[in-house]
């Protein structure tokens, strides 16, 4: 038997008895002859002290242990001495006289320390993932998400969803990224494709009749990586019949609200039920279809007061259907010049022309377009900004979407650097009403901007041939300080409607055939309104954990590069498995 007890569990009631523990050395101290070790394990720390009059030969082995070398010891529980105790541990008030020592297992230094949360070069962490995962911020991280999970099943259980998996060999589903492909061996030249969600699987599941549906689901997507992305993350799917966007909306709202009070009892959650904002008013008003709403600092529209100005980058833009956007930011006047350059950079990265601004001063307001402006004019800007001695109002004048985005990036930046965003806080919202369809950047064609399963909203169905880019869908996003932590849809399910959207997608009947055709002809056989929504289960446990990163709450992530470090992959293949599958690799 390797242990009676854990290293977390031991309390002064069982002081006395003879226990067997197993664990790594944590840490180790020497005081007067007598050896004290915090043995640990996932459960937590006990100290373990070897007394040469205790057991000679036991302290003796004692004295050649090393951090992380595993150990089995047996003996008996004592109090702690008076003023010995530990507070800040659960055994603390105990320890363990030790007659009898294993040593399990030895253990090379590792390469960081393990008893201290300092900072370590993050690759290192990856590669030696193990060992990272042995620091208590992982072990609770991992624990986190556990509970999250297991609270996400033990709900949807009692409402009556079922727990469906789906494949991972599949055909390509559309969600915006590249995917991963699986050379097959049994069909030269074909291929599977892994999927960047269950979406087309979880609806063929409506159509099977399964009402309620969910699953905890790996989905792999091809793309750049960033703090809040995996090129494999987890979703938590979920689809279900005969809904409308507000029961979708209703039952997520009450797992969200019930796995934050259980799981993260101290923040506090700004409002429920959860406030919903169209997109057009998210990026209008907070200059982004993810706003962090912790914090005020609403942005307005003057396009109205400058149209005639004499000032061209302002009427040009409103003339030729562009808008001005301001933005009051209360307690700033005193950022230097600098500052305010480093603020423009950063507009301009974002894709504005350029950052224009009031600073207010006593009796003055300081500013580069100023003499290009009437006096009427600035006053009227500075009433309806309500901007008094100490702020500053940032300008950006461009297309709606482009000004609202750059001046929405402003003003994270701006609530950022005066510390706005509480940290207790946990701002959940619901962004609906997205468009259909956005132009892609790099190419100018139309795509669907949630995906072509999106269903449009009623009111918008006859703009759908006429001027698609204005349509609305039945898309919702939900949010968390400002992270897009989910996002879903309510489905088409009629053949015809599904048909039409393809084509306004340029996708021919052909091609549609060929990519979708299993899903055309589903929907022939009767298949149910239906809709649902996933969320990004590595970003909300990110929230959960504090955590600025997901990859520190995934135990073993990729890192940056979309590598995975410990087991080195991805790798080169034997010739023969090549052949196999095969494969002929080119440009190496
Ligand atoms: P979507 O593509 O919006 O929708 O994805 C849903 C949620 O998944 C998370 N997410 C990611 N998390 C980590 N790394 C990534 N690379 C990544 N990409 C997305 C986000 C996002 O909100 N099938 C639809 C859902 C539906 O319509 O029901 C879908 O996948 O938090
Ligand atoms: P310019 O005439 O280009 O030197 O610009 C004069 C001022 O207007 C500078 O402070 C620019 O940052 C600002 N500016 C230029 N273009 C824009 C724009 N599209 N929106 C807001 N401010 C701008």
């Amino acid at each position: 038997m390797y242990r009676s007890h854990t290293c977390g569990e031991l309390r002064l009631s069982d002081e006395g008895k003879t226990v067997t523990l197993s664990g790594w050395v944590h840490r180790r101290r020497d005081h007067g002859g007598i050896i004290f070790i915090d043995l640990r394990d996932r459960y937590g720390f006990t100290q373990i002290v070897f007394d040469p009059k205790v057991n000679e030969k036991s302290w003796k082995v004692a004295d050649t242990v090393r951090p992380e070398f595993v150990l089995k010891v047996k003996g008996e529980v004592r109090k702690r001495i008076e003023g010995q105790d530990n507070k800040n541990i659960e055994t603390g008030e105990v320890e363990i006289y030790i007659n009898e020592i294993e040593i399990l297992n030895k253990s090379k230094t590792p390469p960081f320390e393990i008893d201290q949360e300092k900072p370590v070069n993050e690759e290192l962490r990856l590669k030696y993932r193990y060992l990272d995962l042995r620091h208590d911020r992982m072990r609770d991280n991992i624990i986190m998400r556990h509970k999250l999970i297991k609270g996400i099943r033990d709900f949807l259980d009692k409402e009556k969803f079922l727990e469906i998996e789906t494949p991972i060999l599949i055909k390509g589903t559309p969600e915006g990224s590249r995917e991963y492909l699986v050379p097959s061996r049994l069909y030269p030249g074909k291929f599977f494709v892994l999927p960047q969600s269950p979406q087309q699987l979880k609806q063929l599941l409506m159509i099977g009749g399964f009402d309620k549906y969910f699953q905890i689901a790996r989905c792999f997507r091809d793309e750049d990586q960033r703090g809040d992305r995996q090129p494999e993350f987890t979703q938590l799917d979920l689809e279900m019949s005969f809904v409308d966007e507000k029961q979708i909306m209703s039952i997520n709202e009450r797992l969200l609200v019930k796995l934050t009070k259980e799981l993260v009892p101290d923040k506090k959650i700004q409002k429920i039920p959860f406030p919903v904002m169209t997109w057009h008013e998210a990026m209008s008003r907070y200059g982004s279809d993810k706003p962090d709403i912790r914090f005020e600092m609403e942005m307005m529209d003057i396009s109205d007061i400058v149209s005639k100005s004499d000032f061209k980058v302002f009427s040009g833009t409103v003339k030729s259907g562009g808008v001005v956007k301001a933005l009051k930011v209360e307690g700033a006047s005193e950022w230097s010049r600098s500052e305010l350059d480093k603020l423009e950079e950063l507009a301009k990265v974002y894709g504005a022309k350029g950052l224009a601004y009031f600073v207010y001063k006593e009796n003055e307001i300081k500013s580069p377009i100023l003499k290009f402006l009437k006096d009427e004019e600035v006053k009227e800007i500075t009433e309806v900004a309500g901007a008094k001695t100490g702020d500053i109002i940032f300008f950006v004048a461009d297309q709606f979407n482009t000004a609202c985005e750059v001046l929405g990036q402003v003003r994270l930046y701006c609530g950022e650097k005066l510390k706005l965003m509480d940290e207790n806080t946990f701002a959940y919202l619901w962004v609906n009403q997205f468009p259909m369809f956005e132009f892609e950047k790099e190419t100018g064609q139309m795509s669907a901007m949630h995906h072509p399963f999106t269903r449009p909203m009623d009111e918008d169905m006859d703009v759908l041939d006429s001027d698609p880019i204005q349509a609305r869908a039945i898309a919702y996003d939900i949010i968390l300080n400002g992270n897009e932590i989910g996002g879903g849809s309510i489905r088409i399910h009629e053949q015809e409607l599904q048909q039409q959207i393809f084509n306004i997608l340029k996708i021919s009947p052909e091609d549609a055939e060929l990519r979708f055709g299993h899903m055309l002809e589903a929907f022939s056989y009767g298949a149910p309104p239906h809709g649902g929504i996933a969320w990004g289960l590595d970003r909300l446990v990110m929230l959960f954990a504090g955590e600025k990163n997901i990859r520190e709450v995934i135990a073993f992530p990729k890192d940056q590069k979309a590598k995975d470090l410990v087991l080195g992959a991805p790798s080169e293949m034997p010739e023969k498995e090549l052949k196999e599958a095969n494969v002929k690799v080119i440009n190496t």
